[in-house]
């Protein structure tokens, strides 16, 4: 007979404030559920008898709190999604640094960039706008979740995943490979290699591995999960990090959560991009 696994309330708090206290993720009482479910695997794999047993395992494990990372975070994105982002950086942000900046340099970063297609998409576009002039720029692209930091780093996608995408982009930024009998598609390797992959934690108080300013930061998508202080504290952080005039994309979803932290520092460039002011 199959076995029921139930989580107490108790059980289920201390789970979500270890996440809290480690990614600032806040797991709501709505997402018992979830939690439940996505975890009985781990119990049935772990031969553990109840969530108790599975709370006292994690605690002791870390290769179990980066599966719980894995379980807990959500990973949805897609290619050159919330176009308008792309269409705003080509029409106004990269005509700017052309026009204003010293040196050829361009710095980004993909906060909070799931398995790669932020990343790669601020990257095509950049080699798009760019082409046949020597501007040299770099992305760092970070997450929380190994699995798919290692998507990310891998580069390589199936035709689903490319949906969207037009077929001259595809011939000229990938290339056709196979996997286990079935066609893929890999970045190319001169496009890979502006992308540095990183695991970086947003939770404030951790370590941001960026020495010079930026020139713009992608965090889309990712707001959404942390409550007010942690977005205050982040939106704070990115300041700090990007150049005056530097621009801050945040995700469609994440607006109504960040404004109001926002106060004089910043200017609503656009829809859900914010510049820094002097
Ligand atoms: C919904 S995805 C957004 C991906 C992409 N930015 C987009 O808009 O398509 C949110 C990502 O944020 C990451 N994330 C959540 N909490 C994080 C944290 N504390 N530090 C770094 N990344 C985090 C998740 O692992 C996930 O990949």
């Amino acid at each position: 007979m199959l076995k029921e696994y139930c989580i107490s309330d108790r059980t289920f708090r201390k789970i979500s404030q270890l996440v809290y206290n480690s990614i600032g993720i806040k797991l709501k009482k709505n997402k018992k559920a979830m939690l439940k479910s996505r975890l009985i695997g781990r119990l049935i794999e772990l031969d553990l008898e109840n969530f108790d047993q599975y709370y006292k395992f994690l605690i002791n494990s870390k290769e179990e709190f980066d599966n719980l990372i894995n379980f807990v975070t959500t990973n949805v994105t897609s290619f050159f999604r919330e176009d308008h982002h792309f269409d705003y950086l080509i029409s106004k942000v990269l005509p700017e640094l052309e026009a204003n900046k010293d040196t050829k340099k361009i710095r980004c970063w993909s906060a909070g960039c799931s398995s790669g297609e932020e990343a790669y998409s601020i990257a095509i576009v950049l080699s798009e706008y760019f082409d046949g002039q020597d501007w040299d720029f770099k992305i760092l692209a970070t997450d929380i979740n190994k699995e798919v930091l290692y998507k990310a780093c891998e580069g390589v996608y199936s035709k689903e995943e490319l949906k969207g995408v037009s077929e001259a982009i595809i011939n000229k930024y990938f290339k056709l490979i196979k996997k286990n009998n079935k066609v893929y598609f890999k970045i190319r390797k001169n496009l890979r290699e502006k992308i540095v992959f990183k695991k970086v934690n947003l939770k404030p108080g951790s370590y941001y591995p960026i020495k010079s300013k930026l020139d713009f930061i992608f965090c889309r998508n990712v707001f959404i999960y942390f409550d007010h202080h942690t977005r205050k504290k982040i939106s704070n952080k990115f300041y700090k990090l990007l150049r005056e005039g530097g621009y801050l994309f945040l995700g469609n979803s994440d607006t109504m959560f960040a404004i109001d932290s926002f106060d004089k520092k910043w200017r609503v460039a656009n829809i859900t991009t914010y510049q820094k002011l002097d």
